[in-house]
């Protein structure tokens, strides 16, 4: 993924880049809540929820 790839905006209500979930998890989040509580990531329309999972599975070492 490119440098800007990472500055796309995941969540548009609450502003939050790729950027900002890939360093969320590296703070520790695990879950969508973690992320959610975190970043904001899904806490207003929810349109962005499953994009934001599919990020977090694909970041988390299970
Ligand atoms: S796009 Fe993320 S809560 Fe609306």
């Amino acid at each position: 993924m490119s440098k800007n790839d990472k500055d796309e905006l995941i969540c548009i209500c609450n502003s939050v880049s790729y950027r900002r979930i890939e360093e969320a998890v590296e703070q520790g989040a695990k879950n969508y809540e973690d992320i959610l509580e975190m970043t904001g990531a899904g806490g207003v329309c929810g349109g962005c929820i499953e994009r934001v999972d599919d990020i977090l599975r694909s970041l988390v070492v299970q």
